[in-house]
């Protein structure tokens, strides 16, 4: 069923599904912002050629590459340079919601600041796909301000498949925002949208 969690083996039994690997890339941060709003975390994702955000990553062959190289080749187009991503990294396999033969496979990967600022360097200088399938790479703002700018604002933009729900579960189970936190920015991103 579309959007159901699956796990990993055996989403790679599944006859005539195809796979895509997908990353979120993180560090944490002292930064503020305005010299006073924690900014907490650096969270990376893209803006997409078709205007929708996403992370990157990409179509994966199981047949030709373990998923963790084929993700590994999509950062390389995606983001212009190796990043070592491993199956310990898997956080969440899931049947897409749209095509209905696609498994969405998510990884999260912690770094230092200094090295998340080298992944954005490389992803202007360096990477294929810069300006054709990815229009940039972008920070998730996590704070919330009073009339819910910040986090709550950005939930509020249009995610590719389920994007948005892989960026809200792992920034719970890495402990990235408090549970209150979520639940607050979801109820505001919701009401900003009416
Ligand atoms: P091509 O090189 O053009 O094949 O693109 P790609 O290999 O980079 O594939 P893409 O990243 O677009 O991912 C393939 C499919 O996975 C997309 O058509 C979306 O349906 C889905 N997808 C893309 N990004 C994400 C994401 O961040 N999360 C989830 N859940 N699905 C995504
Ligand atoms: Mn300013
Ligand atoms: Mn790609
Ligand atoms: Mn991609
Ligand atoms: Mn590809
Ligand atoms: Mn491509």
């Amino acid at each position: 069923m579309a959007g159901q969690e699956i796990s990993k083996d055996e989403s790679l039994s599944l006859k005539g599904y195809r796979h895509a690997c997908h990353v979120m890339i993180y560090a944490d941060t002292e930064a503020k912002l305005f010299g006073k709003i924690p900014i907490k975390h650096i969270v990376l994702m893209q803006m997409r050629f078709d205007g929708f955000l996403g992370f990157p990553g990409g179509i994966v062959n199981p047949r030709e590459e373990s998923l963790e190289a084929g993700l590994c080749r999509e950062l390389w187009e995606e983001i212009g340079m190796a990043l070592k991503v491993g199956p310990e990294d898997h956080c969440s396999s899931c049947l897409a919601l749209s095509p209905p033969d696609l498994v969405t496979h998510f990884y999260t990967k912690k770094l230092r600041e200094e090295e998340v600022r080298e992944v954005e360097r490389a992803a202007v200088s360096s990477a294929a796909d810069h300006g054709l399938e990815v229009m940039g790479m972008i920070r998730v703002p996590l704070y919330c301000l009073k009339k819910g700018e910040g986090f709550p604002s950005f939930l509020s933009n249009s995610f590719i498949d389920s994007a948005r729900s892989q960026l809200l579960a792992a920034l719970r189970v890495l402990g990235l925002l408090s549970q209150e936190e979520l639940e607050a920015a979801v109820a505001t991103a919701k009401m900003m949208r009416q």
